[in-house]
Parts: structure tokens; C-alpha cells; sequence
């Protein structure tokens, strides 16, 4: 089994001022992903539908007082709607290309506490999973357990690495826009590396580096979680969704450039 993350930037134009769809990419996403040839997960980002609305209220920061909370109730339900919104789009994209996608709303069973997962009940996908549909999540705003926040912000990345320990998955798919990892940020330094392969090893050598954050660029978060993987034995894989034919590879078991981290 594998599970597959598909960047919010990948699938929504993330720097719009209001919800909005990247229409090209999804065509094109939606097409590869059905050339799939095993059980397979979908996780897919909020982009310019989640982040908007999430900023806006605050969501996931400290309650000042009761006004706060009605605002932060309303911020919930618009991220929700919204978010939900994105993963309709994309499911119905994906039956188009005959993929039996459901899309399985995580705030309707997934709670967190101190915005990590808490509680989560995998026993619906794993039996959907078992009998051939590919189920499709996605970062969401969610209940939280502590009562200085009470709701917080859900990752795609987070809801990937409790599922692939839970569920066991094989390897785990993470697609976004640059090849992988580097030995600095690609975007500004044009003699980055890419980096073969992640282990706990490699990150030391780089986390030693006094430019930390350049060399982890906007990675650092993904990567703990993905080391944190490898611990339990399940490899990942850092793969560009942006270049043609990419996704095809990796759903279809196939080698990609990219960064794997094991
Ligand atoms: C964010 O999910 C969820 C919300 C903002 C509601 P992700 O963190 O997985 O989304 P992307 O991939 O950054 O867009």
C-alpha cells in the first residue's frame, strides 16, 4: 500500500487572495494518479482554499475571550466548507479518469490534542482501502483537546505519517514543487544539490550547518516527520509534481528522481 501526498500548491494557486483552483495541474495530476497498480491513499493540501480562511481566524492560536470564540466557530465551519470544497473538485476530477476515489472528511473522526493527532479510528479506510477504493483525505481544521485553543490545523503531512505507521503502508509519496531535498535552497542558490538520500545520518551533517533553515529551505518539518518514518521501517520518497510524468512513476512503483528518505 502506498500513500500519496498532493501538495496544496501543486493542486490550487496558494498565493491567490481567495479560493482558488489550479485547473491545468489537477487535469493533469488527476490523469497520472489513475496509472496507479496498487492500494493507494491520497492526502491531498488545503492551498489557497485552507490557508486563507485559517489566517484570517486564527485558527489553532490561544482563545482571548467569548467574541474570539464566536469568530473562531465561524473561521471553523468557512475552513471546513472550504476545504471540503477542494477535496469534492478533486475526487470528482479523479472519477473522470475512473478512479474509485471517496473522499473521507478527517475533522469527522480525527481529533487532535496540542494540534497533533489524538484520536483517529483508521478502521473505515482500512476496510475501504481493502475492498479496492482509493480514499482521498486532506489537511482540515479540526477539534483540539486543549481549551486554551480548542481547534487547530490539521496537516496533509501529519494525517500521512499517522496513517503510514497505522496502516502500515510500503512507502510513502510526498509531491512537491522542487525535486527533493538540496544541500541548499534551490530557489535562491543555483549550486544546490539534490540530495540522493535522507538518513538520520545525513541530516545531522546538514542540521550542523550554521545556514540551517537555508539548507532545509521549507522542508525542515517534512523531514523530521519523514525521518520518523524510517524509524518505523516505511521509506519515502520527495518527488516534484510540477514535472511532467513524475507521478505516474512513483504511483505505478516505478523510479523517480527525487530525494528518498530511509
Ligand atoms: C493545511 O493543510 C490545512 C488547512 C489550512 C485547513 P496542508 O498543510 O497539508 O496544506 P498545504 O499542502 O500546505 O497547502
Amino acid at each position: 500500500m502506498i500513500i500519496l501526498k498532493l501538495g496544496g500548491s501543486a493542486l490550487t494557486i496558494k498565493d491567490a487572495d481567495k479560493p482558488t483552483i489550479d485547473d491545468v495541474n489537477l487535469e493533469r495530476i488527476a490523469e497520472e494518479v489513475s496509472c496507479y497498480n496498487q492500494d493507494m491513499i491520497i492526502v491531498h493540501g488545503a492551498g489557497s482554499f485552507g490557508h486563507i480562511h485559517a489566517k484570517e481566524y486564527a485558527i489553532g492560536e490561544t482563545i482571548t475571550d467569548d467574541k474570539d470564540k464566536s469568530n473562531k466557530i465561524k473561521g471553523m465551519s468557512l475552513t471546513q466548507a472550504s476545504v471540503q470544497l477542494l477535496n469534492y473538485k478533486v475526487i470528482s476530477k479523479l472519477h473522470e479518469k475512473n478512479v474509485p476515489a471517496i473522499g473521507m472528511k478527517p475533522s469527522s473522526f480525527i481529533v487532535n490534542k496540542n494540534k497533533r493527532i489524538d484520536e483517529c479510528d483508521t478502521n473505515l479506510i482500512r476496510q475501504y482501502l481493502d475492498d479496492g477504493f482509493v480514499p482521498v483525505l486532506y489537511g482540515d481544521a479540526v477539534l483540539d483537546k486543549n481549551d486554551e485553543i480548542k481547534y487547530s490545523i490539521l496537516s496533509g503531512d501529519q494525517i500521512i505519517t499517522y496513517l503510514a505507521k497505522d496502516l502500515k503502508a510500503d512507502r510513502v509519496i510526498l509531491s512537491s514543487d522542487v525535486d527533493g531535498i538540496y544541500t541548499d535552497n534551490p530557489k535562491t542558490n543555483p549550486d544546490a544539490k539534490l540530495i540522493d538520500i535522507v538518513t538520520k545520518d545525513t541530516l545531522l551533517t546538514t542540521t550542523t550547518n550554521d545556514n540551517q533553515a537555508d539548507v532545509t529551505g521549507g522542508m525542515a518539518g517534512k523531514i523530521n516527520e519523514l525521518l520518523e518514518l524510517a524509524d518505523y521501517g516505511i521509506e519515502s520518497q520527495i518527488i516534484n509534481a510540477q514535472k511532467e510524468g513524475n507521478i505516474k512513476l512513483a504511483v505505478s512503483g516505478k523510479a523517480v528522481k527525487g530525494t528518498i528518505i530511509k
